[in-house]
């Protein structure tokens, strides 16, 4: 799926399907903050969530007074409500809308998070454009958690085919210009109670 269907797409879940209809909520990003503690960012440092959707992590690095930070997603759906959940705090951060193989960033970031986007992307071309933006985006010595499901985890996501990764096929997958620094496996636990496996990697450019 290209362009403005995954748009069109992405912006009909989040307009159709509540918050627990939707099979990668989690109240609580707790795999995403134990890596993003353990890449030692500081809360001045710029943080990007890219495919971040309306995931409740923005809303956790606020609290923890993270004061730069970016939500990008396909979907201006899903971060109007995002941005409606967080209300007065919303101005404070960057919303952008746009798909993450066209993104040329006007600024670089200390820390990228994608927590299941890059598993979309099930053709080279689309993976070598993510690459492009990513380079684009980081800061030298900057850090990357690129989370997809595991070597066992579902087939599909929100009816879409997904790749699944194991740890050097991640690796391979993000490109020579990052080093898998720490991997971990995390059952994700669905809002009606099943289980996804998933892989997060965190990746510090080379
Ligand atoms: C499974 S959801 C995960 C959302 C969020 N990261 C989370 O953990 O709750 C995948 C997200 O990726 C976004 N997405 C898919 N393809 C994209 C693309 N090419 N560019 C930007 N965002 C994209 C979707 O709109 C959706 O919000």
């Amino acid at each position: 799926m290209i362009g403005d269907a995954a748009q069109g797409h992405w912006d009909g879940v989040y307009s159709h399907k509540p918050e627990a209809e939707r099979s990668w909520s989690e109240s609580v990003p707790a795999a995403s903050l134990e890596l993003i503690a353990a890449a030692g960012v500081q809360p001045d440092d710029a943080i990007v969530d890219v495919g971040g959707g309306a995931s409740r992590l923005v809303d956790a690095l606020l609290e923890r007074k993270f004061t730069d930070l970016t939500v990008l997603d396909l979907s201006s759906s899903a971060l109007e409500q995002a941005a409606a959940r967080l209300g007065a705090q919303a101005a404070g951060v960057d919303w952008l809308a746009a798909d993450i193989r066209q993104w040329r960033p006007e600024r670089q970031y200390r820390l990228w998070h994608d927590r299941a986007l890059f598993h979309f992307l099930t053709e080279e071309q689309q993976r070598s454009a993510y690459r492009e933006t990513l380079r684009h985006a980081m800061l030298s010595g900057g850090f990357a958690i690129i989370a997809t499901f595991a070597q066992d985890g579902p087939e599909r996501c929100s009816g879409l085919p997904v790749c699944r990764y194991a740890p050097p096929t991640l690796a391979e997958a993000v490109g020579p210009d990052f080093s898998l620094i720490e991997s971990r496996r995390v059952e994700h636990h669905t809002p009606w109670g099943s289980i996804q496996p998933f892989l997060y990697g965190l990746f510090q450019r080379v």
